[in-house]
């Protein structure tokens, strides 16, 4: 789906290794995000892929940016799905494994319904699947239904995919 664009969003990515725990090597995608030929670029792609979807989660922190500029392309709502502790209560909460540690993602237990949403979750990079997961597991927990995953880049040999098994994946990228 990133058709000419890939190389030039790929070179983009800054590859750490050891981060943020030794063993970890982590894609960030900030670079990415900064270049405004291969922001448009991601954010049209995934726009391609979100066709349907009424509503995007972005996942917390990236997904943030993306979802919103998904959003606002394709005439849909943003739904940030956040880190722990960050919404005042009460929230809907759902725990996952990193591939350092643990985490929990959380949404509003009111205010937002999210029976008949059709919903598009989305993050920069699908590793272990244990992120998406988890967000897919919250969302549909509350009501929504998951139209699709949509990553920038997918780490194939971490085999996160099974994770998110039952929704349609899409990366623009894999390494
Ligand atoms: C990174 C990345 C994805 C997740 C993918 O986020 O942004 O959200 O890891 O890994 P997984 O498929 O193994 O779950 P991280 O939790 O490191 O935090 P950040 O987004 O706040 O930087
Ligand atoms: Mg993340």
């Amino acid at each position: 789906p990133l058709a000419t664009a890939s190389a030039d969003v790929a070179r983009l990515i800054r590859w750490a290794d050891d981060f943020p725990e030794p063993g970890v090597r982590f894609a960030d995608l900030t670079p990415v995000f900064a270049d405004a030929d291969a922001f448009r670029d991601v954010i049209d792609a995934l726009v391609s892929v979100g066709a349907g979807a009424d509503l995007i989660a972005g996942i917390d922190a990236r997904g943030f940016l993306l979802g919103a500029g998904v959003a606002r392309s394709l005439g849909a709502g943003v739904l940030a799905v956040r880190k722990a502790g960050k919404l005042p209560p009460p929230v809907l909460g759902r725990s996952y494994d990193l591939e350092y540690g643990t985490a929990t993602l959380e949404i509003p237990a009111d205010g937002i319904d999210l029976h008949g949403r059709r919903v598009l979750v989305i993050d920069d990079v699908l590793a272990t699947g244990g992120t998406l997961g988890a967000a897919t597991e919250l969302l549909e927990a509350a009501g929504a239904t998951v139209v699709g995953v949509a990553v920038v880049l997918e780490i194939t040999a971490l085999g996160g995919r099974a994770r998110v098994a039952g929704h349609p994946v899409t990366s623009l990228l894999t390494i």
